[in-house]
């Protein structure tokens, strides 16, 4: 166990690194949130990763902070202090940044009505 693993202790940000992040600017966010979380005097409370896809690429450029998780989308440099400020320093999540996982069906409850091709339930 990292000793980054409690909100106590500070936090670790993931940055997507995938196919479809990328284009949109995701590897620029990294040095980014590097500069900025030294500017805040955060360098040994806040650990920042590049990682492969996680599976919100609609939603990209991808950020996760842990523990959380966390998920932003769409986030861009401009978004980065704000992210610091709020969240890293703050301890509040950035509200108008926020992706939330989409809510999962209950199998038991739907029926494919052929007809109409959409699911009900
Ligand atoms: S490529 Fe970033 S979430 Fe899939």
């Amino acid at each position: 166990m990292s000793e980054l693993d409690g909100a106590d202790n500070g936090y670790r940000v993931h940055v997507c690194y995938g196919p479809h992040c990328t284009p949109r600017g995701g590897r620029s966010l990294v040095p980014a949130f590097e500069a900025a979380i030294r500017r805040a005097g955060l360098g040994d409370r806040v650990e920042v990763l590049a990682t492969s896809c996680r599976a919100r690429c609609e939603d990209g450029p991808s950020v996760n902070v842990y523990p959380g998780p966390t998920f932003y989308g769409w986030v861009e440099e401009s978004d980065i202090d704000t992210i610091v400020e709020e969240h890293l320093v703050g301890g509040r999540p950035v509200a108008r940044l926020l992706v939330r996982p989409r809510p999962v069906r209950p199998v038991g409850r739907q029926r494919y009505t052929g007809k109409a091709r959409r699911w009900t339930g």
